[in-house]
């Protein structure tokens, strides 16, 4: 296929994947109320409601907890100022690792972060990834999966199976004609 019709292609191809997904995915129009994020000033009890409400378990709370292993907090944006760890552009288990080791010149410990070595039952999960970081990178994946995902039901009654039938067979359509117009095309370039 010539560089012409293979870019040709390309785009039809791009179409149809954009098509696809912008029928069956839908932007809110609507934003989240504010106050709904975790608040970095509280403790345990405020991690719970806001985690527990997402249907997020103690661990789930704190394997993302990890998350911050990565960036960093500006005094602009949330009052807190700093990285959690020496390397935050590095995703290991160095949060927990530092964690653990209290106190740090130049690394940032929120009240949140805290509050998972205070309480019982999230202490034991700081401590199994501190040490274990294949566990914290197996559990990370699967709370993030969770986080990720929330809100996404893919069996919703909404997209009905009508809906996604016809859907199927327009695409189905659309691509047997652009195999048929570069099939043309090809021809009518061969002939000139
Ligand atoms: C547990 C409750 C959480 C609290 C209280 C919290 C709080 C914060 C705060 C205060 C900052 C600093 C913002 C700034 O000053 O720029 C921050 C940054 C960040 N958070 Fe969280 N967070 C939480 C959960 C999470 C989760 C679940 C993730 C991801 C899995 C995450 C990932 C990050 C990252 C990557 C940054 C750094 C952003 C940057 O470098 O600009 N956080 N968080």
């Amino acid at each position: 296929m010539s560089p012409d019709a293979t870019s040709f292609m390309g785009g039809i191809w791009e179409f149809i994947a954009y098509c696809s997904t912008a029928s069956t995915l839908r932007d809110s129009k609507i934003s989240p109320k504010e106050g709904r994020l975790p608040n970095a000033t509280k403790g345990a009890p405020h991690l719970r409601e806001i985690f527990y409400r997402m249907g997020l378990s103690d661990k789930d709370i704190v394997a993302l907890s990890g998350g911050h292993t990565l960036g960093r907090a500006h005094a602009d944006r949330s009052g807190f100022e700093g990285p959690w760890t020496r390397e935050p552009l590095k995703f290991d288990n160095s949060y927990f690792v530092e964690l653990l080791k209290g106190e740090s010149e130049g690394l940032l410990k929120l009240p949140t972060d805290i509050a998972l070595l205070d309480d019982p039952v999230f202490r034991p999960f700081v401590e199994l990834y501190a040490k274990d970081e294949d566990a914290f990178f197996t559990d990370y994946a699967k709370s993030h999966k969770k986080l990720s995902e929330l809100g996404f039901t893919p069996n919703s009654k909404k997209i009905k199976d009508s809906v996604i039938l016809a859907q199927s067979a327009v695409g189905v359509l659309v691509t047997a004609a652009v195999v048929i117009v570069s099939y043309v095309y090809e021809v009518r370039k061969k002939a000139k």
